[in-house]
């Protein structure tokens, strides 16, 4: 594996490969990214990734500082996982002059959930991905690979490719989670050993809201005006969800059911695909999840 530092290197060793496969990450990479890799492996004729902690996606008060970079252990994984080239550059390389000019992407989608307890966020992550998508693709077309558990993050992604008509193909991976259902993610090893045990409780209660909204959806189905079924209240459901992990000493931001396409609210379950969204705080870790419908 070539580790490239700076974007001139980068782009040599890319240059002769007419389809790059790249997965961008912030490092301490696990299971779930080493998943992203093995599958964008055949999908190119190079795999190439990155690890960069994206200042610009770090409120003041948020982890930038400490959060995990373990650079030896993660190229060791890289190898492992058949990466050819490593995207490793500094901030000076990256940004060699403060990052003026911005991808700002469209309000309705990035000021809303993480957005809206995130200011600046997905500005954040457009300028960041447009910038590295801009090294490594080069030549022109690629494929580029998401997970899943940053749901919004990888649905504005796909329409800033698609508004700027970039010829990259965006592909999103199922969440990878441990054996209790706990999406795996680099923030997962801030959690003290009884946090960790506990950590499981918001995919279980993305998962118990889904169950509603599914059970709702069949009943509807089935139900006629003549049935007197009541209508499966959805902001009730999301509000009971939320309080319930207020009593298991959770804070959080937002439990909530949207439709897949846009990330919009719902007033009733309709046929339309759906996703539960959640995120919360476990004493001083934030865990963002979400469960398709
Ligand atoms: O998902 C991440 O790890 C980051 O947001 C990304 C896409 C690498 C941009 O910094």
């Amino acid at each position: 594996m070539f580790i490239a530092r700076t974007v001139a290197e980068l782009r040599q060793h890319v240059a002769p490969h007419a389809k790059p496969a790249f997965v961008p990450t912030m490092g301490n990479l696990h299971e779930g990214h080493l998943s992203l890799l093995r599958h964008a492996k055949p999908m190119g004729d190079v795999l190439v990734s990155s690890i960069f902690v994206n200042r610009l996606q770090f409120l003041p008060h948020e982890d930038f500082d400490s959060y995990p970079r373990t650079f030896e252990d993660d190229c060791a994984r890289l190898q492992a996982v058949g990466c050819d080239v490593l995207f490793a550059p500094t901030e000076a390389e990256l940004y060699p002059q403060p990052q003026t000019f911005k991808v700002l992407p469209d309000p309705a989608l990035a000021n809303i959930l993480e957005g809206e307890f995130r200011p600046g966020f997905f500005t954040g992550v457009c300028t960041v991905v447009m910038k590295l998508f801009s090294c490594v693709f080069a030549g022109g077309a690629g494929v580029a690979v998401f997970g899943q558990k940053d749901y919004q993050q990888q649905l504005i992604l796909r329409e800033m490719v698609r508004q700027f008509a970039l010829p990259i193909q965006i592909l999103t991976l199922p969440t990878t989670r441990a054996a209790d259902g706990l999406a795996l993610s680099s923030r997962n090893m801030y959690l003290s050993a009884p946090e960790r045990a506990q950590a499981v409780q918001l995919s279980a209660a993305l998962q118990a809201l889904a169950a509603q909204v599914r059970a709702a959806g069949a009943m509807q189905g089935k139900a006629t005006a003549a049935s007197g079924a009541a209508a499966f209240n959805v902001a009730a459901a999301e509000a009971a969800a939320m309080q319930d992990l207020r009593a298991q000493g959770w804070q959080p931001d937002y439990l909530t059911v949207r439709r897949q396409s846009d990330l919009s609210p719902i007033t009733h379950v309709t046929a339309e695909p759906l996703v539960v969204l959640g995120a919360a705080k476990l004493g001083p870790t934030r865990l963002i999840d979400n469960v398709e419908v």
